[in-house]
């Protein structure tokens, strides 16, 4: 069984614990994203950016999966390539066991309307010259969703309201809104369509504290009524604490552990994971006293990863094998994945460097 086969069979063997007979909503399996980089007068192809490779996880149906990690490791790419705003390099992406991976853009029309996204910057994804109604109401004209363009009005009104927008509002431009409530018209748009699932790309790292709290409890609101799948990606560990059902956590285009928070934050089983929450102040959900892990050097560039484990470069219980050896991703405990060649003779808790280790 290759690397990719055996995180697969992990990745369903621990959803279906929790969930026997549920399928999937979305599964993705082995992603990968490489951008060419052009050099030269003929723009030949000199290297790739790695921004995602080999990305395996499911959604399931009504669940919040948090994607956490360090700026650039990747996690905004995957968002969009499950979305297939961005073309995978390789891979598959299955929605409720359809597989979309080759659809084009004609072909993926009728998908489109389960798969939708919300932007970190509200802002910059509006379009200033539209009104608010106008921008809420475009997905329905696209798609031909209602007969008339009264039909369309109530369904935006509906909408405005739904998310906490007042009815006046409609013919207000982007700029006449706070912070908040342009993060609610791109909530509106989202919802236009009645999707599944949504991506939630830092939707609320530009705002406030106060106001990202409103916009998350709007967010949960949501998914209780319209039983709706997040994809919801953060670098804040708290708001992922908060909102999410399970937690993947990224490092250099690969997920490195996979679980529900309570047992991602009570006992990180991957070291990136340990030195990311050793950073995080309080501990909510009860998790141990924590030591403080001071992880060395910056993140290595996704252009050239380093070899073996992509982590080995910063990690204090690095041994040899970690520089040839790239660990899978699998199930060290029940429902709890991590990537990690500590773990190889069972669970290993506190985290140690193994005794004969070079
Ligand atoms: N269109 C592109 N062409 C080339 N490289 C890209 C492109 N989009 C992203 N990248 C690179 O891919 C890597 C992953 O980027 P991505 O935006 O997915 O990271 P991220 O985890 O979302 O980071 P952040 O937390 O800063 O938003 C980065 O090195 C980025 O520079
Ligand atoms: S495989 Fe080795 S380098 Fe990678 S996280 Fe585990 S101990 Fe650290
Ligand atoms: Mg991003």
């Amino acid at each position: 069984m290759n690397q990719a086969t055996s995180t697969a069979t992990a990745i369903r063997n621990a959803s279906a614990r929790s969930a026997p007979s549920a399928r999937p909503l979305l599964q993705v399996t082995d992603l990968k994203k490489h951008f060419p980089i052009y050099k030269g007068l003929f723009s030949q192809i000199s290297g790739h950016v790695y921004a995602v490779d080999g990305v395996s996880f499911e959604l399931r149906r009504g669940e919040t999966l948090g994607l956490v990690g360090e700026s650039g490791c990747g996690k905004s790419t995957v968002g969009r390539t499950v979305l297939k705003l961005l073309e995978p390099t390789a891979g598959r992406i299955a929605l409720d066991g359809e597989d979309i991976t080759d659809l084009d853009a004609h072909a993926m029309l009728p998908y489109r309307q389960r798969l939708q996204m919300i932007y970190q910057d509200p802002y910059a994804s509006l379009n200033p010259r539209m009104t608010a109604g106008e921008i809420v109401g475009e997905p329905l004209v696209i798609h031909g969703v209602g007969d008339t363009a009264n039909e369309r009005l109530a369904r935006v009104a509906s909408l405005f309201s739904r998310v906490g927008l007042r009815p006046d509002q409609l013919h207000n431009y982007p700029h006449e809104f706070s912070g908040g409530q342009r993060q609610r018209i791109g909530i509106a748009r989202a919802l236009a369509l009645s999707p599944e699932i949504i991506v939630g790309d830092e939707p609320v790292s530009a705002l406030d504290v106060s106001i990202q709290a409103q916009i998350i409890n709007l967010l949960m609101d949501l998914q209780d009524e319209l039983g709706l799948t997040y994809l919801f990606i953060a670098h804040d560990l708290a708001v992922v604490e908060h909102i999410s059902h399970r937690v993947a956590v990224m490092y250099l285009g690969r997920i490195v552990e996979l679980t529900d928070k309570s047992s991602l934050f009570r006992y990180p089983l991957h070291p990136y994971t340990e030195a990311l929450l050793s950073a995080v102040p309080t501990a909510k959900s009860g998790a141990r006293t924590r030591k403080r892990v001071i992880l060395k050097g910056d993140v290595p560039s996704p252009i050239r990863p380093p070899s073996g484990c992509h982590f080995h470069t910063r990690c204090p219980y690095a041994h040899r094998r970690c520089q040839v050896e790239a660990p899978a991703l699998r199930e060290v405990t029940g429902g709890h994945l991590a990537a990690c060649h500590l773990h190889d003779g069972g669970p290993k808790v506190p985290l140690a460097k193994p005794a004969d280790a070079a």
